[in-house]
């Protein structure tokens, strides 16, 4: 239920070419942009519109209309921020936080080392961007961050998932929802997500 998988050709096809190692950067950095909007998309599809009423250049018409300002995006940073174009490019007028972690190589422990966020986030809907959700460590640190600043609604939008990852931050946050491109298999010994992409943060910037 918590859990929203993007089942669609067009999605398995682009996928295809984002978790090929042969794909490079310019190529990588716009597949994670554009999967990230129909992420959005399907995470929205629930919002609540504001009737309106406007002229056509036919007839007056009561039509819905978004606050944007009620939306707030907030990419984990480094691989994160690879999917807020294609989010902002849907919502323009969101507002935009930034929460910096890193997984430590060696106890693959979340380290957070930036968060700036918005003031008036506790009176926002927030959308955290993470392209993958391996062991779940990070999503939870930043979901508990939001919270303390009393973030009510939290979704995570990420482009692969792991099985342990899900089933982690769902048993401590029931009323998260989480939606990704796709649910892969398993994690390695390394905590790398199988068969996966790789590292995001790296191919997004092209650091290794
Ligand atoms: C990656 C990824 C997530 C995290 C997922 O970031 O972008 O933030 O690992 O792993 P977890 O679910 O086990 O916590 P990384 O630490 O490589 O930092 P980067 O984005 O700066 O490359
Ligand atoms: N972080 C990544 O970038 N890739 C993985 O597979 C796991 C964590």
């Amino acid at each position: 239920m918590n859990v929203v998988e993007l089942k669609h050709p067009l999605i398995e096809h682009k996928l295809s070419i984002l978790r090929d190692e042969k794909t490079g950067t310019k190529e990588f950095r716009e597949l994670i942009s554009e999967i990230a909007m129909f992420l959005c998309y399907e995470a929205m599809s629930n919002v609540k519109l504001n009737k309106t009423v406007i002229n056509t250049p036919i007839e007056k018409m009561v039509i819905g209309r978004l606050n944007e300002d009620k939306y707030a995006f907030v990419p984990i940073l480094r691989a994160g921020m690879g999917m807020l174009d294609g989010v902002i490019r849907v919502v323009p007028n969101a507002k935009i936080g930034h929460i910096g972690m890193y997984r430590d190589e060696e106890t693959f422990e979340p380290i957070n080392y930036f968060f700036k966020v918005p003031k008036d986030i506790d009176r926002k809907e927030v959308f955290l961007l993470d392209p993958m959700l391996a062991t779940g460590g990070s999503a939870i640190d930043a979901i508990a961050l939001l919270k303390e600043k009393g973030v009510k609604k939290i979704s995570f939008l990420c482009i692969i998932a792991s099985p342990e990852g899900i089933e982690k931050v769902l048993e401590k946050y029931k009323d998260v929802k989480i939606y990704c491109a796709h649910i892969d298999r398993e994690l390695n010994k390394n905590k790398y997500i199988c068969p996966g992409l790789g590292d995001a943060g790296d191919r997004i910037f092209g650091t290794k």
